[in-house]
């Protein structure tokens, strides 16, 4: 894949700079080049057409060369205007079949990096004034360490918004006495090179002054939804949480945001928050959740499974694998409880230390359950050496 997308970047740097050197009409009308590769058949035609970066649906079928309306799978590669008149190209290549666009590659684009507020303010005001009629973003916030789960979430976005921003934040507030805060993982270039790949336009990388400046005094506390599950196990992280994503969503203004569902319970939370502040950028319908992304074996992805020792990450996968194993019991029609009981013993026997909980909740509300009710999740915390992991899944 890597070499054919290579190839395809190779393909449209040549069509386009044979275009630009014949002085073609294209060029001097400052129309961006995207080429129409229709995949029937091995890459059969090549387009050159005129558009711009991710045409209108509209704009495809009529101005696609050769007489037919827009294939029904196609790979489509656009020139990004952005980068017109200077010396890089940027291009995207999006598939499109039956009317869905999903980005395959986007080439190196220039991210900007802003870490301060001011710079934020304008990088996002110069992002949204580019194309009035494509001017929509995204805001993937993220504490960085990123894996496929967070370049997931970014490639949604992607499809979402014309746009993407990236917040990489390790937010002191929504770590306890005790916890990982300073072991966390930090690794600013290598998460920056991933996004660079990904497309993204913004990466925003406050420091903890330019989140918190001297005399910061606000705290948001979400109740109900915060109070169980990892609520009770780690008092004030969800607090710290919301409080940081309301800043975030403040200092960014996406139109909508994404979190992965990893962090069931989190999502809750700020979907709360955004619908009892009244927040527009998002509004409560525009903050997405994306499925968790897992590992062969099962094991949700996590920035905090780069803790483990090989064998913690073998025994590791015992988690989702018990999950469903409870999962099966429950939708056969046996009790909750000894399920759960049954599902820990399990855990502790695999090598975890710690079961800080195995519950049933209901999906939307958290509230606990004792069997199922239709709308009912499994959420699992447990530890494995110091290691806290958690996933949940539907039953
Ligand atoms: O899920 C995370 O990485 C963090 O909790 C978040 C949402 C970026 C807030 O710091």
């Amino acid at each position: 894949r890597g070499l054919c997308l290579q190839r395809l970047h190779a393909v449209a740097v040549a069509h386009v700079e044979h275009r630009a050197r014949q002085g073609h009409v294209a060029a001097a009308l400052g129309f961006g080049a995207v080429l129409a590769i229709a995949v029937e058949g091995a890459l059969a035609h090549v387009e050159i057409e005129r558009g711009d970066f991710r045409p209108l649906v509209g704009e495809r079928h009529g101005h696609v060369h050769g007489g037919g309306a827009f294939p029904g799978a196609a790979l489509f590669v656009g020139e990004d205007d952005t980068m017109r008149g200077s010396h890089e190209r940027a291009f995207s290549i999006w598939r499109v079949t039956l009317g869905q666009w999903t980005p395959v590659y986007r080439s190196l684009a220039p991210m900007q990096t802003v870490t301060t507020l001011p710079h934020l303010r304008q990088a996002v005001d110069e992002l949204r004034a580019r194309d009035s009629k494509r001017d929509t973003l995204a805001l993937v916030p993220t504490m960085g360490a990123l894996h496929e789960g967070h370049l997931t979430l970014v490639r949604e976005a992607a499809r979402l918004a014309d746009h993407v921003a990236v917040s990489i934040f390790v937010n002191p507030r929504q770590f306890g006495e005790g916890e990982d805060l300073d072991a966390y993982p930090r690794q600013l270039a290598e998460d920056s090179a991933k996004l660079k790949a990904e497309g993204v336009a913004l990466l925003w990388a406050p420091g903890p002054e330019a989140m918190y400046p001297e005399g910061y005094a606000t705290n948001i506390s979400v109740s109900g939804v915060s109070d169980g599950l990892c609520g009770a196990d780690r008092p004030g992280h969800f607090d710290g949480v919301a409080t940081v994503v309301c800043k975030l969503f403040n200092q960014v203004r996406p139109d909508v945001a994404l979190f992965g569902e990893k962090d069931w319970q989190q999502l809750a939370v700020i979907r709360r928050m955004a619908r009892d502040l009244d927040l527009t950028q998002p509004h409560v319908d525009a903050i997405h959740g994306v499925p968790i992304v897992r590992d062969p074996d099962g094991l949700a992805m996590s920035s905090r499974n780069a803790y483990l020792s090989p064998e913690q990450r073998a025994a590791a996968a015992t988690l989702p694998r018990a999950m469903d194993e409870a999962i099966a019991r429950i939708r056969d029609g046996q009790e909750a409880a000894p399920t759960l009981a049954m599902l820990e013993d399990e855990l502790l026997g695999a090598g975890f230390s710690r079961v800080d909980y195995a519950e049933l909740r209901d999906a939307d509300s958290i509230a606990l359950l004792d069997g199922d009710n239709g709308n009912a999740r499994l959420f699992v915390a447990a530890r494995i050496g110091g290691t806290r992991l958690i996933d949940n899944k539907a039953v």
